[in-house]
């Protein structure tokens, strides 16, 4: 990480896992034991149905709350489907895009990650695009390709000030919920490579700039490491963020100096 011209991010994505209750016992557990210093910042991306909850009691404190997807359009007949603007309307700040579950598991494409992240943007809210190669891909050596073509799709018709606003999650798909963490070079070269993707799009300011977090079963025993490359700023952190004790551990990690 780099905090002279970035933020470090270190978000909890808690995918379908906690009800309202048990999110209200974390978010209090946390809450009340956040180290002083105040050198990275922390996102919670909740279940849809938590959000209410945790927009409450995180208002006007220093953890953010983020939702785990969106749909692009405003408002219409979706059955299902949750609008950027009802996510902003309960203090939501970050909403992930693009996630590889999604990906996968719900036939999202690139097209409809691209329009995610500008109905996000447009209500306001901070995008963290995840992208990621699969382990056939790495193999194949085609990783840099994959995630050249992922970000330029995702990113079609966003302007510099809207870059301003979004954070990129690298998460190779073979690292999550598996144990495999990517090694820190391996994170960092992929982390550097992406932010070299956006000097050719943005310029060397804006990429310099923006917030690129590594995800992929990152923990407290593994993310000292991967934040000490100068290119990864941050955790998108599944498995590790479901208990309160260990996300913090992380968060500590991010702080120090
Ligand atoms: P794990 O930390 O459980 O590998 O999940 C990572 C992830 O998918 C975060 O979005």
């Amino acid at each position: 990480m780099n905090r002279k011209y970035r933020k470090t991010i270190i978000a909890g994505n808690w995918k379908m896992y906690k009800t309202a209750t048990e999110a209200k016992a974390f978010v209090e557990q946390l809450k009340s034991s956040l180290p002083r210093a105040k050198r990275c910042s922390i996102v919670l991306c909740v279940p849809y149905v938590d959000l209410p909850a945790a927009g409450k009691l995180l208002k006007d404190s220093r953890i953010a709350v983020g939702a785990q997807n969106l749909h692009w359009e405003e408002q219409g007949p979706f059955t299902g489907e949750i609008s950027a603007n009802m996510l902003a309307d309960l203090d939501v700040k970050y909403v992930i895009i693009g996630h590889s579950e999604r990906r996968g598991l719900f036939y999202e494409s690139d097209l409809t990650v691209n329009k995610k992240i500008h109905a996000a943007l447009n209500a306001g809210l901070r995008p963290i695009l995840c992208v990621g190669e699969d382990l056939d891909q790495r193999r194949l050596g085609v990783t840099m390709e994959l995630i050249t073509y992922q970000i330029h799709a995702a990113l079609a018709g966003v302007t510099p000030e809207q870059m301003r606003h979004v954070v990129i999650a690298y998460e190779p798909i073979w690292a999550i919920g598996t144990g495999n963490t990517a090694t820190p070079e391996q994170a960092g070269e992929v982390c550097s490579a992406i932010r070299g993707i956006l000097r050719k799009l943005y310029g060397a300011r804006i990429a310099r700039s923006t917030t690129i977090q590594y995800g992929g079963s990152m923990n407290e025993k593994n993310a000292a490491e991967l934040l000490a490359q100068e290119d990864v700023d941050g955790g998108l952190i599944g498995t590790a963020s479901l208990d309160p004790d260990t996300f913090l551990k992380i968060i500590q990690i991010a702080n120090q100096d």
